[in-house]
């Protein structure tokens, strides 16, 4: 048996990858488009590993998508591909248009054209997991309850609106057509091999680098935090037992308004990694122009996945954000070859792609 993954040199497929791949001998074919956020020198660790076989191609791109589905015959696709930065979604929102809903479309044809061919017990075994975001839901005011799965579609940004579209497409296909999928709205993931543009990786790099540290508007919006190891762990579960058609959402319990977070991470680099002048890291914090659309609070209601199949996060938030720093700290190689562009080359140097 296989599985297919899509986007799995990005921040959570590749998390996953190596995740997958630490408990299982199920071999992961990972098709991925490497754009900026790819990156293989996040999967070092499997080069020569025969259970990783990297493709690098477009979930969009029908021939080479139907063309790994025969060759291989995943029982699973599971869907991370996607532009994923709200911020560039601002600047540049056609590429989101492009992979987010044009992609998801083009790799919902090949699947349903290759599950459609599948004898029988094959057939009633396979599954695609899509996995989305809880920005599909809009955003919430401080006293409203949390986003759960029948929560309206209220997207904000093109990043947001392009994934509710994809998630629309998924489930289209399922009442339509019988795909067996399944879905997961997850809130903000952070941990290791984290892109340095999203809010955590972003204060770490800065602040080791005696940059200021961008906070947007008042600092207030609410997330809800996830250790990518737990989302990980969710989507397994998902994968394994969750119900044809449904939607569940993932989330960490853990709301904190964004300036805590930035905080957070201040002090435990205070402890960890002490300034030469003595000084704080929080010294460097700096108020900014707040983004466009902003959403003011993210919060999920895990109830439903808890509930039907006994997933509960394994991190608070106090242990995971410690290891996240810990683990930036203790992998300034892969931080600086992201920094400087150079992790684009391991795609030349080390993997051949078939
Ligand atoms: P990411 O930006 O780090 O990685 C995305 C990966 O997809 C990259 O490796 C990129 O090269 C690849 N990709 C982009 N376009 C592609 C295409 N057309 N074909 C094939 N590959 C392509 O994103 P991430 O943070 O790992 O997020 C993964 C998924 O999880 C996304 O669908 C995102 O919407 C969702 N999600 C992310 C978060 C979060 O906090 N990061 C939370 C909830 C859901
Ligand atoms: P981000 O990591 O971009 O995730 P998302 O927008 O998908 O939630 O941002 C998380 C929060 O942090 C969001 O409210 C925007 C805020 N933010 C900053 O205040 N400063 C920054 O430099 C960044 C990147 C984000």
């Amino acid at each position: 048996m296989t599985i297919l993954v899509t986007g799995g040199a990005g921040f959570i497929g590749a998390n996953f990858v190596l995740d997958w791949l630490a408990q299982s001998s199920e071999p992961v074919i990972n098709l991925d488009k490497l754009t900026y956020a790819g990156n293989l020198e996040t999967l070092a660790s499997l080069q020569g590993d025969v259970r990783h076989v990297f493709v690098q191609g477009d979930i969009g791109d029908g021939v080479q998508v139907s063309g790994l589905l025969e060759k291989h015959q995943p029982r699973a696709v599971i869907n991370f591909a996607a532009e994923s930065h709200v911020d560039r979604s601002i600047h540049s929102p056609g590429d989101f248009i492009q992979t987010n809903i044009v992609g998801t479309f083009g790799l919902l044809e090949s699947v349903r054209a290759y599950w459609g061919g599948l004898a029988p017990e094959a057939k009633a075994a396979f599954r695609l997991l899509h996995v989305s975001t809880d920005e599909v839901y809009g955003s919430l005011g401080s006293g409203d309850a949390a986003f759960s799965e029948t929560h309206r579609y209220e997207p904000n940004s093109p990043y947001s609106a392009s994934k509710a579209a994809s998630d629309h497409l998924v489930r289209a296909y399922h009442h339509t057509y019988g795909l067996p999928v399944l879905t997961t709205n997850c809130s903000n993931n952070y941990g290791p091999y984290h892109f340095p543009e999203k809010l955590i990786p972003l204060m770490i790099v800065n602040a080791l680098a005696g940059k200021p540290l961008p906070v947007y508007g008042d600092g207030m919006q609410v997330r809800d935090w996830l250790y990518v190891k737990d989302h990980c762990s969710a989507i397994r579960q998902v994968l394994q037992a969750g119900r044809l058609g449904e939607v569940y959402n993932v989330g960490g319990w853990n709301e904190k308004p964004n300036i805590e977070i930035v905080k957070t991470v201040c002090a435990l680099l205070d402890e960890l990694r002490p300034k030469a002048d003595g000084s704080f890291y929080s010294t460097q914090i700096s108020y900014v122009k707040d983004r466009p659309g902003h959403d003011r609070r993210y919060a999920i209601d895990a109830s439903k996945i808890e509930r039907e199949l006994g997933w509960r996060p394994a991190e608070t938030f106090e242990s995971g954000i410690r290891k996240t720093v810990q683990w930036y700290l203790a992998n300034p190689d892969w931080m600086a070859n992201v920094q400087s562009g150079a992790y684009r080359d391991w795609v030349l140097t080390q993997y051949v792609a078939t």
